[in-house]
C-alpha cells in the first residue's frame, strides 16, 4: 500500500467498540473535544489516523481486523496503557495542565510514578513507530494532545523528513504549577513537544502558558525563544541551539482556536430523533417554565457540583423563581476507570437529588439529571435551552458554550466562566463568572433568566457567529497549511 501523506494521531480515536454478549461489537463514538475537532474533516483529505485501542472490544476488533477506512488502531498491551492513559495522562498531565491538585495530599511523584511513567514512555513509543512506518516520504504529521507529548522527539529521530505538529487540547498551567512535576519529567515533556516543527494552543493565554514554562524549565543553552514578549503580535517560535551534529532549527508556536460547525449542528438538531427527544424533554420540564441547561463529561474540571450549589442558592435567594425555572444537567460518565471519577459522579448525583427533596414538588422537579450518554437528546437540550451554564473551572476551549446559541430555538444567555478557553471569543456576550464563585455564578443565572427577549436575541446571534467562526475544518486545514514544506 502506498504510504500516507497525511497522518493524524490521538489517543482517543472517531469510533470505539463494545463487545456484546453474543459477541458482537458495537461502534460508538467518543466524546470530548478532540472527536469533534477531528471527525469533521471530511474524507476528501487522504489521510491515516492513528489511535489507541481504549479497551477490549477494540482489541477484539483489531484482532478481527474490523474498522473503519483510514483508521489504524494500535493494540498496545493492555497494562501499559492502563498506566499511560489512566495513570500519567489522565491522573498526572490531565491534572497539571487543569490545577486540580489537592494540597498537601497531592501530587505524590513516588517509585509507581516512575513506574508508570517508564509505561508512558512506551506507549508514545508504540505510537512514534506505527506513525514511522504509515507515513510517506516528506508526510505530514498531526499529533494530538498531552497523551502524547512524547511522539513528536520520539518520531523526528526515526524520521527526520517528516513534518511534525502537535496540538493541545487542553489549557496550559502556569510555569509555578507546571515545575511541580519532577525536573526530568518537566524538561523531558517539553523537549518531547519541542521535537514538533509546530505546536498548537487553543488560545493565546494557552501558548503563553507553554512558553512561559519553556523559559523557566529548560536549560538556557538549549535554545531561545522569540516573539513571546508580552503584547508582541508577530511569529512565535523557539530556535533549537545546535547540538552534537544537529544543526540549529525552530519551532513555531502557534494558536488555532477550534470554533463549532454551525451547519452541521443546524442539520443534525431538526432531524426526527432530536424532535422525539424534545417532546419527552418538554413534558420533564413542564409547561411554561425557564430552563438552564449544562452538557459534560462528568469531568472534574468541568465544575458541576459548584453549578448545582449556584443553581441552589438561586431558590433559595429567589423562591419567585421556584416552580418556573427547571435545571436540566446532563452529565455523562467518563474515566470511570479512575475512582476520584467515580465518587465525582455519585456526588453529582447526591447534589442533583438532595435539591430535589428540598424544593421539588408534586409537580415541579428542580432539576433533572441525565447519565445516559445521547447526542441526539443534547441536541434537543440545547433547542429548548433559555440558559446555557458553562462554568468550568478550567478548559482548553469548551465546544458546548459555542454550540448551543447555534441551535437554540428562542436564542439563549451564555453564563460563562472566565477560565474556558472558549471565553476569549465569547466573553463579551455572555455572562461572565468566577467558576469558584457559587454565589455570583447564582446572580449571573437569576441575571440571564431575567433578560428581556431583544437583548438576549442580540446576544444570542453574536454568539453564534463568534462560535462558529472557525469550524473544525478549517482549524485543521489551517494547521495542515502551516506544516507545508
Ligand atoms: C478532552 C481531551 C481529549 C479527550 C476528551 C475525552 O477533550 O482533550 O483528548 O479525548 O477529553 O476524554 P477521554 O479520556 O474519554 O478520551
Amino acid at each position: 500500500a502506498p504510504r500516507a501523506q497525511v497522518l493524524l494521531a490521538s489517543n482517543r480515536g472517531p469510533v470505539s467498540y463494545a463487545l456484546k454478549d453474543d459477541g458482537s461489537l458495537e461502534p460508538k463514538r467518543g466524546g470530548g473535544g478532540l472527536v469533534s475537532g477531528l471527525s469533521a474533516i471530511g474524507s476528501d483529505v487522504e489521510s491515516v489516523w492513528v489511535c489507541a485501542a481504549l479497551g477490549e472490544g477494540d482489541r477484539e476488533a483489531v484482532r478481527r481486523g474490523v474498522g473503519e477506512h483510514g483508521v489504524r488502531m494500535l493494540d498496545i498491551d493492555a497494562e501499559v496503557f492502563s498506566d499511560a492513559y489512566n495513570g500519567i495522562a489522565n491522573s498526572v498531565l490531565w491534572f497539571v495542565q487543569h490545577m486540580l491538585y489537592q494540597t498537601p495530599l497531592e501530587p505524590v511523584f513516588d517509585a509507581e510514578f516512575r513506574r508508570q511513567w517508564a509505561s508512558y514512555e512506551a506507549y508514545n513509543r508504540a505510537f512514534a513507530q506505527a506513525l514511522a512506518a504509515e507515513a510517506g516520504d516528506g508526510a505530514r504529521v498531526l499529533v494530538q494532545d498531552y497523551h502524547l507529548a512524547l511522539v513528536p522527539g520520539m518520531l523526528r529521530e526515526l524520521r527526520p523528513d517528516l513534518r511534525i505538529g502537535h496540538f493541545s487540547h487542553t489549557p496550559w498551567a502556569p510555569v509555578d504549577y507546571f515545575r511541580m512535576l519532577p525536573d526530568d519529567i518537566a524538561r523531558q515533556l517539553l523537549r518531547g513537544m519541542l521535537g514538533a516543527d509546530r505546536l498548537g494552543f487553543l488560545t493565546r493565554r494557552w501558548a503563553s502558558a507553554f512558553m512561559a514554562s519553556v523559559a523557566g524549565v529548560l536549560p538556557a543553552g538549549e535554545g531561545e525563544l522569540f516573539g513571546a514578549a508580552e503584547g508582541e503580535s508577530g511569529r512565535c517560535f523557539f530556535r533549537h541551539a545546535p547540538a552534537g551534529s544537529l544543526p540549529a532549527r525552530d519551532t513555531d508556536i502557534a494558536v488555532h482556536s477550534l470554533g463549532a460547525d454551525g451547519d452541521f449542528l443546524r442539520r443534525r438538531s431538526h432531524e426526527p430523533d432530536v424532535e422525539e427527544r424534545m417532546a419527552a424533554l418538554r413534558e420533564q420540564i413542564g409547561a411554561g417554565r425557564k430552563t438552564i441547561v449544562r452538557v459534560d463529561r462528568t469531568e472534574l474540571s468541568k465544575n458541576i457540583v459548584r453549578g448545582l450549589l449556584a443553581y441552589r442558592h438561586l431558590l433559595e435567594e429567589h423562591p419567585e423563581w421556584r416552580e418556573r425555572v427547571v435545571h436540566v444537567a446532563f452529565a455523562y460518565p467518563s474515566r470511570q476507570d479512575l475512582a476520584v471519577y467515580r465518587e465525582y459522579t455519585e456526588e453529582v448525583a447526591r447534589v442533583a437529588a438532595d435539591i430535589n427533596s428540598s424544593y421539588g414538588t408534586e409537580s415541579w422537579t428542580p432539576v433533572v439529571l441525565h447519565v445516559q450518554d445521547d447526542f441526539a437528546r443534547s441536541l434537543a437540550a440545547y433547542r429548548l435551552a433559555d440558559v446555557a451554564l458553562v462554568n468550568p473551572v478550567r478548559d482548553g476551549m469548551n465546544l458546548v458554550a459555542k454550540e448551543v446559541p447555534v441551535v437554540s430555538d428562542a436564542g439563549c444567555v451564555l453564563v460563562l466562566s472566565r477560565e474556558a478557553g472558549a471565553y476569549e471569543e465569547l466573553g463579551e456576550d455572555a455572562l461572565v463568572v468566577n467558576p469558584y464563585d457559587v454565589t455570583g455564578t447564582a446572580s449571573a443565572l437569576y441575571a440571564a433568566l431575567s433578560m428581556g427577549e431583544g437583548e438576549r436575541g442580540e446576544r444570542t446571534k453574536r454568539l453564534a457567529a463568534a462560535g462558529t467562526a472557525l469550524p473544525p475544518r478549517a482549524w485543521f486545514l489551517g494547521q495542515l497549511e502551516a506544516l507545508a514544506p
